[in-house]
C-alpha cells in the first residue's frame, strides 16, 4: 500500500482532534509532530506513539522523508507556515482560514507559492464532507429541487470562547462564519456578490474590547441571482446548532441537527426533544475523517480536492465584506472573480 509520509504542525484543540482521526487512516504515516509549546503536549503525544517531536516546524519541512504536512496551528501563522511548506515542496492540508487580515494580497501570495511549487493545498472546510450536508449538495446538483433560490444556514456554537483563543484564531466572522459562507456558496454553486450584515454583542459585551461580536444575522446575494440567509450565535444553551436548508423552484432540501439519541419524551404537559450534539468535534467527527480520506485520494490518485485556496479566499472576502457592512450599516459588494 502506498502511504503518505506526513508531519503534523499544531497540537491544540483542532490538532489533537485531527491527530486522532488521522491515526485511523492506514495510508497516512505520521513521522514527526511539531508545536511551539511541544513540552506541554509531549507526554500525551508520546502515549499515542509519536516520539519524534519538535518545537520548530522547520524541522518537519527539512525532513526529506516527509512529503505532506498538516497545519493545525493558530490562524495567525497559516500564511507563513503554508508558504514555507510549499517552498519546501510539501503537499499541505491547512485548517481554515488562511488569514484573518483584510489584505487579500498576502493570501494570494501563499497560493502563488503553492502553484509555483506544484504542490497540493486542501483547506479544512470539513462541513462540505458532512454526510447530511453532502447529501443535500448532491441532490441540489442533480436538480432534485430545480433551480436553487435561497440557502439558509443556522450555525450556533454552544459557548463563548476565551478571549486569548479568539485573538489567535480570529473572531466570529473569521473563525466561525467562515464555514457558513463556504457551505452557502458550496450549496448554491455560485460566488457571493454582496453581503449585508448586522452583528453585535448580545451575550458578552466584553468582546467589544477585542473587536469581536457574538451574534450575527446576514443576507447574502450570489452571482446567479439567488439569496442566502445566515445566522450565528456563540452561545446556544442547548448544544451545537447546525442546520442547512436549500429552497428551489421544484422543492426544498433540509438537514436538521444530529443528536446523540433517538429517544423523545412525551408526557401530558411536557414534550422534550433531543438536543443537538454538544460540540464540533462530535457533530463533524465523520466529516473530519472523510475530508482527510479525500485529501489522501487526491494525493495518491489525483481525485479533486475537497476545498481549495480559491474557496478560502472567497470565504475570506465575504467575511471582510460582513465586517465592513456591520460598521457602515450598508450592504457591501464582494468581487466574485478570482484570478491568481
Ligand atoms: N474546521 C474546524 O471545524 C475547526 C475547529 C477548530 C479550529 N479550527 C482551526 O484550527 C486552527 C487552530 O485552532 P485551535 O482551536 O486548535 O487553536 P489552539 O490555540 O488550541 O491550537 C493552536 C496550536 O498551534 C500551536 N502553534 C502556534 N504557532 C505555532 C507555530 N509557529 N509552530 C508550531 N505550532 C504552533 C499552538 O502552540 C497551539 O498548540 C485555527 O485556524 C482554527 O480556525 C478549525
Amino acid at each position: 500500500m502506498e502511504t503518505i509520509k506526513a508531519g503534523v504542525i499544531g497540537l491544540g484543540r483542532a490538532g489533537q482532534m485531527h491527530l486522532h482521526n488521522l491515526m485511523t487512516i492506514p495510508e497516512i504515516d505520521i513521522l514527526q509532530v511539531a508545536d511551539v509549546f511541544i513540552d506541554k503536549f509531549s507526554d500525551k503525544i508520546s502515549d499515542l506513539g509519536f516520539t519524534n517531536q519538535t518545537s520548530d516546524y522547520h524541522d518537519i519541512l527539512n525532513n526529506p522523508e516527509i512529503n505532506t504536512v498538516f497545519v493545525f496551528t493558530s490562524t495567525d501563522t497559516h500564511e507563513q507556515i503554508v508558504t514555507d511548506a510549499a517552498n519546501a515542496g510539501k503537499n499541505i492540508f491547512c485548517e481554515k482560514p488562511l488569514s484573518m487580515d483584510t489584505n487579500e494580497e498576502a493570501s494570494a501570495n501563499v497560493l502563488k507559492a503553492v502553484k509555483e511549487n506544484h504542490v497540493k493545498l486542501q483547506i479544512g472546510f470539513n462541513r462540505r464532507m458532512d454526510p447530511q450536508f453532502h447529501n443535500i449538495y448532491e441532490q441540489v446538483r442533480s436538480g432534485k429541487i430545480g433551480t436553487p433560490q435561497v440557502v439558509k444556514v443556522t450555525s450556533r456554537d454552544p459557548d463563548l470562547l476565551p478571549h486569548d483563543l479568539i485573538q489567535r484564531i480570529g473572531g466570529l466572522l473569521f473563525d466561525f462564519t467562515m464555514h457558513d459562507f463556504d457551505i452557502a456558496r458550496y450549496m448554491m454553486g455560485s460566488n457571493i456578490t454582496e453581503v449585508y450584515a448586522k452583528g453585535g454583542t448580545l451575550i458578552d459585551p466584553t468582546l467589544k474590547e477585542i473587536n469581536d461580536i457574538d451574534t450575527l444575522a446576514l443576507v447574502v446575494q450570489f452571482e446567479n441571482g439567488a439569496y442566502g440567509l445566515i445566522d450565528n450565535s456563540r452561545k446556544a444553551v442547548y448544544g451545537y446548532d447546525q442546520r442547512v436548508e436549500v429552497f428551489g423552484s421544484a422543492g426544498m432540501l433540509k438537514a436538521e441537527n444530529v443528536s446523540n439519541s433517538t429517544v423523545e419524551l412525551y408526557t401530558k404537559d411536557n414534550e422534550t426533544k433531543k438536543n443537538p450534539l454538544p460540540i464540533f468535534t462530535q457533530r463533524y467527527k465523520e466529516a473530519y475523517t472523510i475530508e482527510m480520506k479525500a485529501f489522501v485520494q487526491s494525493l495518491l490518485n489525483g481525485a479533486p480536492l475537497v476545498a481549495t485556496g480559491e474557496d478560502v479566499i472567497m470565504a475570506q472576502r465575504a467575511a471582510i465584506a460582513a465586517q465592513k457592512s456591520i460598521k457602515s450599516g450598508k450592504p457591501v459588494k464582494v468581487d466574485p472573480v478570482f484570478k491568481l
